[in-house]
């Protein structure tokens, strides 16, 4: 299981409250992302809502994570405690999971190594990819359906083997700086990563057995499904994860229904996929649809979000997740951890 060990520089003054947020938000994480039944004594007590097949992802003003032999009288007191932080316009007990899109994409080339050690560095927790199938069969990092943007090669990357592929450069379209940077494979990428983020991995095609060839990867890299999230827009490639590994969480990427439109059966079909979450496009995002979510039990994650007073005005909404390429700048928004150089 991951821990929350990134760099974190903190005020004196405001460290026994991140420490103690810290910990909740550690907390948070694991039962999100996992989906196992919850067992802090705050849950166990009733004191938070529970959310089927997510733990609980609602609120995490949880005292009793510190002192299992805590009153319930104080615990309530404690819950309803204000508490402040730099920057951060909502209760950070409630700071949504931060997860680096591409990596640290801002910064450095997307769906790289680079990027995704750039992302630990700066202190996330979370980062997600893009991954085809080359035409030999192996998933790979690449957002694009065609090399042209972010490498020197040209044509779909589903016609490349990976050998093809390895010969381009995948870096210097960002920076020169990283030049030489390759398109990594799904195993490289897990075992780079491992023991230091947890990875989201968005399946961007959905033919030739893709999930089959997702969760041989994770196999291979030794990856214990709790700590992976699965992403997919392909209704079928969610539904089809679920079935092959059901500790795999999946969200499911969606464009909400209009206004008015009947709702019923689209949450309904998010549910009998076994879905732990949706993710939707931030800008398309309303509180009914966020409130359904969570009364069907589902976690809601919202992309791409780069500006800190969105981010803030989503935290404070109640989402459960905010994808970045900004991440040390969602950390120092989200979670008042400090990261030098962040331009708000
Ligand atoms: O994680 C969701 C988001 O990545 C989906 O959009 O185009 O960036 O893959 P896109
Ligand atoms: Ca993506």
């Amino acid at each position: 299981m991951l821990r929350t060990t990134g760099p974190v520089l903190r005020s004196a003054a405001n460290s026994t409250v991140q420490a103690r947020d810290e910990k909740r938000y550690e907390h948070r994480q694991e039962n999100l992302v996992t989906r196992r039944p919850c067992e802090c004594s705050c849950c166990r007590h009733g004191l938070h809502r529970e959310v089927p097949g997510a733990g609980c992802g609602d609120s995490y003003t949880c005292p009793m994570l510190r002192s299992h032999t805590g009153l319930l009288l104080i615990a309530l007191a404690s819950c309803a405690a204000p508490q402040v932080l730099p920057l951060t316009a909502a209760s950070p007990a409630a700071a949504p999971l931060i997860i680096a899109h591409r990596g640290a994409s801002a910064e450095a080339p997307e769906n790289t190594l680079a990027a995704y050690a750039l992302a630990i560095e700066q202190g996330a927790l979370l980062a997600e990819c893009d991954i085809y199938l080359t035409a030999d069969g192996v998933p790979v990092l690449f957002h694009d359906s065609d090399l042209e943007r972010t490498t020197n090669g040209r044509g779909p990357i589903i016609n490349f083997s990976l050998a093809h592929l390895k010969e381009l450069d995948a870096g210097s379209w960002k920076n020169a700086a990283y030049a030489g940077e390759t398109i990594p494979t799904l195993v490289e990428f897990l075992l780079a990563v491992k023991g230091k983020l947890r990875p989201v991995i968005e399946i961007k095609g959905k033919d030739r057995e893709i999930e089959s060839q997702v969760i041989r990867a994770l196999r291979q890299a030794q990856f214990p499904s709790e700590d992976v999230m699965i992403f997919s827009f392909h209704y079928q490639v969610v539904e089809k994860i679920a079935r092959l590994d059901p500790a795999l969480p999946t969200t499911w990427l969606v464009t909400p229904p209009e206004a008015g439109e009947d709702a019923g059966p689209f949450f309904r079909r998010a549910l009998e996929a076994r879905v732990s979450a949706l993710g939707v496009s931030h800008d398309k995002l309303t509180p009914s649809f966020l409130r359904r979510a969570h009364e069907s039990g589902l976690s809601l994650f919202v992309w791409t979000v780069n500006d800190a007073q969105r981010m803030v005005q989503l935290a404070n909404m109640g989402v459960d997740g905010v994808i970045t390429d900004r991440p040390a700048l969602a950390l120092e928004v989200l979670r008042g951890q400090a990261t030098a150089g962040v331009q708000p």
